[in-house]
């Protein structure tokens, strides 16, 4: 952004890029709500790194090329995309706009790309399947409720999710700050301090209220009376995942699905090898966002090496940090088969449900066409090392 042009984001069609619908998507949600998905853990470094890492690395366009027609789509895990793009999965998305997945879901499919579900989704995977047809996955929390974990293949077995993506970088829940000092828990608890922000953010407090009420429908079930799984996410990674998961633990999980499968949050070569010789289908090169270990090194950093190890025995999905077109260009070009990305789709969501959901999406699908023609290029295979220089 130019220095000296401050945007003034009051409304959906003040948006013009994913920083505009963090900036609306502030002035919408109670401030505990912004700063959950905001925010990241500790010093919040990696989550910064994870962006500024494309920084790093400038694209070297190529001129004189005939561009009239570009074609942006791949395949990712057998279905074809209109974008290299898919929509990560996260929790609880009923909080950030009363429309939920639902919005996220409709959005993604009508921009024929893949969306994920969180085993925290505030709406029920059979829903899900029933009303969108587009390529699905449901991001897999190993619990150690057995109970639970077959119910949730079975539940994506009969709404016929086309994947399942293991995350392995929750073993621990994250230091989130930022969640300590608002008080944010789920659902809401009203403190005194947070009052204030309900109060001023009206739209949001009535569409809580009253509109369907908040659950996490996937969990349901299986959660005993008592337990505190709704109020905090850091209580739910530690007393209700199990800390034993291990290669064996995914490697059946693999099996028992059957399906197309992925560990979502491999960083290092040597797991990256280990998942393509166990027969996952893709990983995502993942630090949850900067969630989780800060300190950990950006998707984007480490994302040459592991392609060199293993891009040819399985995918790489580059998830984390990507706010525009250009970083999903960068990515590709030094081999992810596509990038994934969270708060990009969850400031939209915020700042205006579905229409924003959209309105994000066509802009990132327009960054990323103006991109490729700007870089000489008609289909992202003809991306390569060779448009690309380390500052
Ligand atoms: C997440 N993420 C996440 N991942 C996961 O495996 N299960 C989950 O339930 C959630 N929930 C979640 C909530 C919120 C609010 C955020 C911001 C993120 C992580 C997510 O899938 C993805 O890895 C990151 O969002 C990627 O970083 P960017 O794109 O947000 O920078
Ligand atoms: C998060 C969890 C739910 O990042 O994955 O908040």
């Amino acid at each position: 952004m130019a220095a000296d042009l401050k945007p003034k984001v009051r409304a959906l069609g003040d948006c013009h890029n994913i920083a505009d619908f963090r900036a609306l998507a502030k002035r919408k949600l109670p401030y505990p709500v912004f700063h959950y998905i905001d925010g990241a853990a500790d010093d919040e470094a990696t989550r910064e790194r994870n962006t500024a890492a494309f920084d790093d690395v400038d694209l070297v366009p190529n001129v004189l090329v005939d561009v009239a027609e570009v074609d942006p789509s791949v395949t990712v895990l057998g279905k074809t995309t209109r974008l290299p793009l898919m929509l990560s999965p996260t929790a609880l998305q009923r909080l950030f706009h009363w429309q939920g997945e639902r919005a996220v879901a409709a959005a993604a499919d009508k921009a024929g790309l893949w969306f994920g579900i969180s085993s925290l989704a505030s709406v029920g995977i059979a829903e899900i399947g029933a009303n969108y047809a587009g390529p699905k996955m449901l991001q897999y929390y190993y619990h150690k409720d057995r109970g639970l974990n077959a119910a949730l293949l079975d539940m994506a077995r009969a709404a016929k999710f086309d994947a399942i993506a293991l995350t392995v970088d929750t073993i621990v829940g994250g230091n989130r700050e930022r969640c300590l000092r608002t008080g944010f828990t789920s659902p809401p608890r009203i403190t005194l301090t947070s009052a204030l922000s309900y109060a001023t953010r009206p739209r949001w407090a009535l569409d809580y209220l009253f509109r369907d009420k908040f659950s996490l429908p996937n969990l349901e079930a299986h959660v005993g009376a008592g337990s505190d799984v709704a109020t905090s996410i850091q209580s739910y990674f530690s007393t209700m995942l199990d800390q034993t998961m291990d290669w064996a633990a995914a490697d059946k999980l693999r099996q028992d699905w059957g399906g197309k499968f992925v560990l979502k949050g491999v960083m290092s070569v040597a797991d990256a090898r280990r998942a393509a010789a166990m027969g996952a289908d893709a990983i995502m090169l993942s630090n949850h966002g900067g969630r989780q270990l800060d300190g950990a090194r950006a998707p984007f950093d480490q994302l040459a090496e592991v392609v060199d190890a293993v891009g040819d025995k399985l995918e790489v999905i580059l998830d984390g940090g990507v706010r525009r077109g250009t970083h999903v260009l960068k990515a590709l070009s030094l081999g992810a088969k596509a990038v994934s990305g969270g708060r990009l789709y969850l400031y939209a969501l915020a700042a205006a449900g579905q229409p924003g959901v959209e309105r994000a999406l066509g802009i990132l699908e327009a960054e990323i066409v103006r991109g490729m023609k700007l870089m000489g290029v008609t289909r992202v295979d003809q991306l390569s090392r060779d448009n690309l220089r380390l500052r």
